[in-house]
């Protein structure tokens, strides 16, 4: 087999209860979606329980008098009172199963669900589901490049894109069969970094191909999104200028636009890095982020199209002596003035931490503060800065802590998950985006634990009520099947990640001390001196960045409580002190220990959670598929290799540093 199914690689169940129900499926509605679902539902039924499937089609209209009647089998039933905007509920009574929705899509989530349901040996009598996604947009943002290389991928090349050409091949439907069935609506194919072909995208160039691709993602009820380059009208439009409030700009976007969605109708919008780490973008014309937005949100307002455009805009090429400026303030700096100045169709995608994506960050201060202006959360499963899917780092915790941080914004639903989802401020256009972790790989992922952030993150984005427990769990059932000792084993290596890799990396949230430019592996200096912003300003007395108002005031930028949590030494949560706060190594932390023996002690411990994951992973051998047993271990050789070598330099560093001893007197270089 060229790649595998991750999770939807159905495996013959030898004995499972609920198996007559998928004999007969009862279908009322004809249209693509609803066709999917019956589809996917005969699939699973026959992959899973070894059954053909007869599909019936009902008589129309099917109302209560005929559902008292109705034979046993799985019911697919559209219902305008039903769940909507993609819910469903699933509910079994006398042999019948009927999953209701108002939309085929909803019909399309409740069926997957029902396999997973199956894959996981779940009982369906008497069951009633109802589910309605949390957040109206789930996106995933491919950083891929036309040439098919990947910014930031870690399983192969793209599958999108090889040879600076449009791939539609048997991939492309598989993709969308796993993203679809973890509830993702939104994907954007192309890096937001937008360079030569990738400009043309938007053109009629590639329109053939885009539209194959619509077709096959259109069944799964996913829309397709492009990443757009600001300069476009002077790059294909031969203009000199990409002012988003000269005449001749907008009249040529509004042209392109006219073209580009008579091309590709069903096109959802676009997705815009400006004035970013060398992006063109409104600041060369002296016009501000929403001026920009807004002058895109009109040009694709007429088909319905969207603007996501992204927060992460900072000086990229920052002096390292230079103290006042803070790459974390900028977002806020930028942005904040701007609240309720946006286009009812542009949506600001924040980025979860004010910096990027580090192992820990606090959640950026433009949650809660901006109130106005509809927005997202991006997160980044691809594991840049996690260990770049050699390392296991399942960021559903994460992820976990993030959407369920309190902003104070109001007095309820004031959490990160209350506002992307819509609920703080009734805002429609909003909701999750991932960069996501997939490519060519055999396994989609590079490591196959890694599959459990692409699945978690649709499960989350959908359900964010799910814990990262339950998600793992899931994952790792429909992956490996039931058997208890191996779900036990891998949710507990899934479970130790996170926290052992922040353990065995930089301490207390300061983040960066990684190698430049690949962001692989440990140098602890490697960004100190540099331009970026990402600094550690570790001396001989202590370490930590003075975020607080005596320092670049980036506290103040939160919401009271936080604000004075985050200000004050004796509040500020001590996973982010040194992201906050500059403090001697001799500090004594709650533990008693002080702040040198918890990096000392940390550090050690990172490595002994990674021998303990290994020894897990080795129990395993003969329990689950060789292949898949092999390519873990090699990666987790690996990390173990790697986590040692963390280990090490970070503790030499700050011995030599401070040159205070170990208590434990364990060997430091
Ligand atoms: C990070 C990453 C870049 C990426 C950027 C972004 O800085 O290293 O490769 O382009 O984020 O999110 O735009």
């Amino acid at each position: 087999m060229k790649y595998s199914m991750a999770w939807l690689s159905y495996r013959r169940l030898p004995f499972y209860e609920g198996k007559e129900y998928f004999r007969k499926i009862y279908v009322q509605e004809e249209d693509e979606i609803t066709g999917t679902a019956v589809y996917e539902l005969c699939r699973g039924a026959r992959e899973l329980l070894g059954i053909k499937t007869v599909v019936i089609k009902l008589p129309e209209p099917f109302g209560q008098d005929e559902r008292g009647k109705t034979e046993e089998g799985i019911y697919l039933l559209s219902d305008s009172k039903g769940p909507v905007g993609g819910g469903y509920r699933i509910a079994e009574e006398n042999g019948r199963i009927r999953i209701t929705a108002a939309e085929p899509e909803g019909l399309l989530y409740g069926s997957f669900d029902l396999i997973r349901l199956v894959q996981r040996g779940v009982s369906l009598r008497g069951i009633d589901r109802l589910k309605h996604p949390d957040n109206p947009l789930r996106m995933l943002n491919h950083w891929d490049n036309m040439d098919g290389s990947i910014e930031r991928g870690y399983s192969g090349n793209s599958f999108f894109f090889r040879n600076d050409r449009v791939q539609v091949e048997e991939r492309t439907e598989d993709y969308a069969r796993l993203t679809a069935s973890v509830g993702i609506n939104g994907v954007v194919i192309n890096n937001v970094n937008v360079t030569e072909k990738a400009t043309r995208l938007i053109t009629g160039e590639y329109a053939d191909s885009l539209k194959r691709m619509v077709k096959i993602f259109s069944k799964y009820g996913i829309r397709l999104y492009l990443s757009l380059n600001f300069a476009a009208p002077m790059e294909l439009g031969g203009l000199e200028t990409a002012d988003p409030e000269a005449e001749e700009v907008k009249a040529w976007w509004q042209e392109q636009m006219k073209e580009t969605f008579r091309n590709i109708p069903s096109l959802g919008g676009f997705l815009v890095k400006a004035d970013s780490e060398g992006r063109p973008g409104p600041f060369t014309y002296g016009r501000t982020q929403a001026q920009g937005a807004n002058m895109l949100a009109e040009a694709v307002r007429p088909y319905g199209g969207i603007i996501i455009w992204r927060c992460f805009v900072y000086n990229c090429t920052q002096d390292w002596r230079d103290r006042k400026t803070d790459r974390a303030r900028s977002a806020y700096d930028y942005f904040m003035p701007l609240d309720g100045k946006f286009e009812e169709n542009v949506i600001l995608q924040i980025k979860n931490g004010p910096m990027d994506f580090q192992v820990r960050e606090p959640v950026s201060s433009l949650f809660g503060s901006l109130k106005n202006t509809n927005q997202m959360l991006e997160v980044q499963i691809a594991q840049e800065y996690t260990g770049q899917q050699r390392h296991v780092c399942y960021l559903i915790p994460q992820f976990k802590e993030i959407l369920g941080f309190h902003t104070y914004c109001r007095k309820e639903e004031d959490t990160v998950a209350d506002i992307v989802s819509g609920r703080s401020f009734s805002h429609k256009n909003c909701g999750m985006a991932a960069v996501a972790n997939t490519g060519s790989d055999a396994n989609w992922t590079g490591h196959d634990l890694a599959a459990a952030n692409w699945f978690g993150f649709g499960r989350l984005a959908f359900d964010t009520s799910l814990s990262a427990e339950e998600i793992a769990r899931e994952w790792c059932e429909c992956t490996f099947g039931t058997d208890k000792a191996v779900v036990y084993a891998i949710c507990k290596i899934l479970l130790m990640s996170w926290p052992a890799y922040e353990k065995y990396t930089s301490p207390l949230g300061i983040g960066w001390m990684l190698t430049p430019n690949n962001h692989y592996g440990p140098n602890v200096d490697g960004y100190e001196y540099d331009r970026w912003g990402t600094y550690h300003r570790a001396d001989h007395l202590g370490i930590g960045v003075e975020r607080g108002k005596t320092g670049t005031g980036f506290t103040q930028t939160y919401l009271e409580p936080n604000a004075s949590l985050y200000e004050e030494i004796e509040t500020c949560p001590e996973e982010l002190l040194l992201f906050f706060h500059y403090m001697p190594y001799t500090y004594r932390l709650k533990s008693g220990k002080t702040l040198i023996q918890h990096i000392y002690d940390s550090h050690f411990e990172g490595v002994e959670d990674v021998e303990e994951m290994v020894s897990l992973w080795e129990g395993l051998k003969g329990k689950i598929p060789e292949e898949v047993f092999e390519r873990v271990m090699l990666r987790m050789d690996h990390q173990l290799d790697n986590s040692a070598e963390w280990r090490d330099q970070i503790n030499s560093y700050f011995y030599r540093k401070s040159f205070i001893m170990d208590e434990k007197g364990r060997k430091i270089y």
